[in-house]
């Protein structure tokens, strides 16, 4: 008896002892990364989204509204928007969608990413998953990686910017699996600190890159608001290879959807395009630069690729917007060709044509969504014709904008849906506007 006792205390101390350790971290772990899943937001508490515009303007002689009134409902009733997500606390800086278009990723001021479950658009409420970055990290711009369950993150403070790349944590506690796991719990997977030196990271794009021997995992671009761009493997973060402009300065640089070319706008009329040549174990193998796109008079402010990765997009400050073909065997020294030229059609008040700050254009290539200031634009990637405007989209400057990659529902319809980020606040949804035919 007297033998039997210390062992049990023993084992009894041991048993707390290893209780506290595993969950003590274990809680730890989980309170510096995620905060909360399921936290619904309700939006539209004071509008009715299922009615139809009103004709408000018509019935006004009838009732007397107020200006601001009026000018209010004219915001909310866009014909095509869709839905607004409120909820953020500070300007939102960046958005991607992930490449089934159900789940949005938000970078926002107030040091949180967010990233919304879009089941369907036009939804009441969105559930979200909320990324605490590290202290003092300003979040600048998110990108998918491979799947809706990876995210990379770029951040910038005094010191620098830094890549985090968030990935799904595996269930293993059995508290965790009773929650419903349709939204990963993330933890740090990579991350790399100072990436550009102190410059800040303008623009961060990734995409499965299919081209040629590529393996199909996503590369990312980075690009610093100096001259350089890093091309990385999202899922490991190694740095695949670095390109200079020896530009002015980068306003923004991106991927073609295959994964065969980069280029960027850096405030200069040309436009420079390197290609990413892959091994044939699929690893990229070097960044060649290959073709510079002249014809603009003046800074090329934002380019996107055609869906196909064979045709470009540039809006510039001499109020063109150009198509280019770049399927050219620029190894022989063919440039690439101006395919179309269409006049920005957005002017102020005295009749000066204005500039686009962004460009992107949908994923069945027939519809460019363009922005400047607060004012979208979709345009009729044909024709250069104007589908709609909404003048005053968002409260402040727009600062990003995408396409999500495939329909998704809004209600029981699928549509096309673009989504819009700005210093208000908020980010919001937009249905694309009819084809014209
Ligand atoms: C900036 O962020 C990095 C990485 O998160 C961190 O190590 C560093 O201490 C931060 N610097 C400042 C000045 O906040």
């Amino acid at each position: 008896m007297d033998a039997v006792l210390p062992v049990t205390v023993i084992s009894i101390l041991l048993g707390a002892l290893i209780a506290v350790i595993v969950f003590g971290n274990y809680f730890r772990k989980r309170r510096s990364e995620v905060q909360s899943i399921a936290t619904s937001e309700v939006l539209h508490a004071n509008q009715k989204p299922s009615k139809p515009p009103q004709p408000a303007s018509k019935k006004s002689h009838s009732k007397p509204h107020t200006h601001a009134a009026d000018k209010d409902a004219n915001k909310r009733h866009h014909p095509l928007d869709v839905n607004t997500l409120k909820g953020h606390s500070d300007s939102v800086t960046g958005l991607c969608f992930s490449s089934d278009g159900h789940s949005l990723a938000t970078a926002c001021g107030d040091g949180i990413v967010r990233v919304f479950k879009l089941d369907d658009a036009s939804s009441k409420s969105f559930k979200f998953l909320r990324i605490n970055l590290p202290a003092g990290c300003h979040p600048m711009a998110v990108a998918f990686s491979d799947d809706s369950s990876s995210l990379v993150v770029a951040t910038h403070n005094l010191s620098g910017s830094s890549l985090y790349m968030y990935g799904e944590e595996k269930p293993k506690a059995v508290g965790e699996t009773k929650q419903q796991p349709k939204l990963p719990l993330p933890e740090i997977k990579w991350e790399h600190h100072k990436v550009h030196d102190k410059r800040a990271i303008l623009t961060l794009v990734g995409t499965t890159a299919t081209y040629g021997s590529a393996d199909g995992s996503t590369i990312l671009a980075s690009s610093s608001e100096g001259t350089d761009i890093i091309l990385w493997h999202g899922k490991t973060g190694k740095n695949l290879g670095n390109v200079d402009t020896n530009q002015l300065k980068n306003n923004m640089a991106t991927i073609s959807p295959n994964g065969r070319f980069i280029a960027a706008a850096a405030f200069t009329a040309d436009v420079k395009v390197w290609e990413v040549v892959y091994s044939k174990d699929g690893s990229v193998k070097e960044v060649l630069r290959v073709m510079q796109l002249k014809g603009h008079k003046s800074a090329v402010t934002w380019l996107c690729f055609a869906p196909d990765s064979e045709k470009i997009i540039t809006a510039s400050k001499d109020g063109s917007i150009r198509i280019w073909n770049i399927n050219v065997r620029y190894h022989l020294d063919e440039d690439p060709k101006t395919l179309k030229v269409f006049p920005i059609p957005l002017h102020d008040s005295s009749g000066t044509t204005l500039q686009y700050d962004r460009l992107s254009i949908s994923p069945d290539g027939r519809i460019l969504a363009a922005t400047h200031g607060s004012t979208l634009q979709w345009l009729c990637a044909e024709t250069g014709q104007v589908l709609d405007t909404a003048d005053k989209a968002h409260d402040g400057d727009i600062t990003d904008i995408a396409w999500a990659p495939r329909t998704i529902p809004i209600g029981d319809k699928q549509a096309l849906v673009l989504a819009t980020a700005s210093v208000d606040k908020k980010v919001k949804l937009w249905k694309a506007p009819p084809n014209p035919s």
